[in-house]
């Protein structure tokens, strides 16, 4: 979820704390198990939220802790999950600390709770090394004495040195303080960058990008020092009953996953490899067999991710042909292919259908459950996403699976709220709104509901077997208990395999369901064969 697009209570046009508790009732009757809360921490929101001021308290555009208190219990009560964002890579550079080095001078202490350089030339005019910055720009910021700090993201987001006891110390509190709150698990963002190699010579951007490293050592990526501090924040987990748990945001080769997924270490760690894929039955199946693999040999489970806050929702991504360059696609106003809407919503059913019946966690993201696709069209002016800035106008960025969610047809903001909301809604939002689609037996709404419901009734064990006499296009595989998915990516109908079919990603009601001979093209079905 992203706090500040789900349900706004008080008509400042952002989304709060207490806007989401109005709308436990809408995640309870999703069935979702936990929900996992994007920041809101205090923050200027240079980066959405993850430019992060102070970790343990609230933004007051957001709420309150004794707001966010209500939440959990609201949750709670339900039997719902609370997952919080931990952003240790970096802060805010309004985070306390970070002023304070910049008051304390070069050589200081405080300087040294983040990763502070002299610049290179006689005043130090010329930063470290020319890295560049995630979001576009360089990497390392003046800050006017000759020293310069590190910032892999934006300007207003300096690294913090994980050399540095104090940073260590003050995660684990962090971890304590929502833990002790009740928060049941934290989502670690940029796990992969906490610990840092900086001794000399820094390679050059060139080397980084094409990988020609001393000793293929990367300065920041994926360095192994990283599982000391997960391994520290474990055993915080396990003071708790039950144990908290965690999953990485690792941007690291599928192999070295598992170590951040490790039961000594967070214990579970996205893999973007299906939000990476084409809607291809081929490389779909790749990358399950693979995640699967890979997960058994960790200990794990696996996680499967098609939509969140950071890229492009799966419903547009599906409606352009393979091979689309996004961000050139949305500069160009979302019109250039113009997506076959019809088509690209078909096919996120099929593919979400699909990934709701594998083993292993499925982390969806808001908006997804009512088909919502892209705002391809936000105006320059509206863009909040730093990338864009950053770019110099080359990507526009995030903001299109921002916007603030539709929960009525009509009326303010959609229902979002009384005030004019932080991105502009456009007015088809009105027809994908969620009182649209309640009590709707073939809306995406209720497919979500209905595939949700199923699957907790027959998810386990985590084992899966494979079809591998099937039509070109179609991926099928069994799960204990004799239930059946079978994916048709497709275009023309296939024979259905034997067995009862009890869900269906096109025709949804039940009289279509009994009626059902054939797979149509671009559909999921699950089946349960009689023997159950
Ligand atoms: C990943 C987050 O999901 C993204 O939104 C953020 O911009 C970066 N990490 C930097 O914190």
């Amino acid at each position: 979820m992203y706090p500040r697009s789900f349900a706004d209570s008080d008509g400042d046009g952002l989304g709060d704390l207490p806007g989401i508790t109005s709308r436990v009732p809408h995640l309870a009757a999703l069935g979702v198990d936990a929900v996992w809360l994007s920041p809101f921490y205090p923050s200027a929101l240079a980066d959405g939220g993850y430019d992060v001021d102070d970790h343990r308290d609230v933004d007051p555009r957001i709420g309150t802790l004794a707001q966010f208190d209500d939440l959990v219990a609201a949750l709670h009560a339900h039997g719902i999950r609370v997952v919080v964002d931990i952003v240790p890579n970096h802060s805010s550079d309004r985070h306390r600390w970070f002023r304070e080095a910049l008051a304390a001078g070069p050589g200081s202490p405080e300087r040294a709770r983040y990763v502070f350089r002299r610049g290179l030339g006689a005043d130090g005019e010329r930063p470290p090394s020319d890295w560049r910055a995630v979001f576009g720009g360089p990497a390392w910021e003046p800050v006017g004495d000759g020293d310069w700090y590190l910032h892999l993201f934006a300007p207003e987001q300096p690294d913090w040195n994980w050399d540095h006891p104090e940073v260590r110390e003050d995660f684990l509190t962090t971890l304590r303080f929502w833990s002790d709150r009740g928060v049941d698990g934290f989502r670690i963002d940029v796990a992969h960058a906490l610990t840092k190699d900086l001794s000399e010579p820094l390679p050059t951007q060139a080397e980084l990008d094409a990988g020609t490293l001393v000793d293929g050592r990367h300065p920041y990526e994926d360095r192994d020092a990283v599982h000391e501090v997960y391994r520290a924040w474990r055993a915080v987990f396990e003071e708790y009953d039950p144990p908290r748990t965690a999953v990485a945001e690792a941007w690291v080769p599928a192999h070295r996953r598992a170590r951040y997924a490790s039961p000594e270490g967070l214990g579970q760690a996205f893999n973007f490899d299906l939000l990476m894929d084409d809607p291809d039955a081929g490389q779909f199946r790749r990358t399950v067999e693979e995640n699967l693999a890979l997960a058994r040999e960790s200990g794990t489970s696996s996680t499967w991710v098609l939509s969140n806050h950071d890229v492009v929702r799966h419903a547009t991504r599906y409606a352009l042909p393979a091979g689309t360059d996004l961000q050139a696609w949305l500069l160009r106003g979302g019109t250039d292919p113009a997506p076959d809407v019809e088509r690209g919503l078909r096919l996120a059913r099929a593919a979400t259908a699909l990934v709701l019946a594998l083993p292993g966690s499925t982390y969806l993201y808001q908006g997804e459950e009512l088909g919502l696709p892209e705002v391809a069209d936000l105006d320059a002016a509206d863009l909040q996403d730093p990338t864009w800035v950053r770019s110099q106008g080359t990507e526009k960025g995030r903001d299109g699976c921002r916007v603030p969610l539709p929960w009525s047809a009509s009326g303010p903001a959609l229902g979002f709220g009384d005030g004019s909301p932080h991105l502009p809604q456009p007015a088809w939002f009105a027809d994908y709104a969620v009182e649209r689609q309640e009590g709707e037996a073939t809306s995406t709404l209720a497919l979500y509901r209905r595939a949700i419901a199923l699957r907790a009734r027959l998810q386990s064990p985590e084992t899966l077997e494979w079809a591998d006499d099937v039509p070109a296009g179609v991926v099928q595989f069994r799960r204990p208990g004799g239930w059946t998915s079978v994916t048709n990516l497709g275009t023309s109908p296939v024979p259905l395999p034997a067995g009862r079919v009890v869900l269906s990603s096109g025709p949804q009601t039940e009289d279509q369901l009994a009626l059902l001979t054939e797979l149509p093209g671009e559909t999921t079905a699950w089946l349960v064969t009689p023997s159950t």
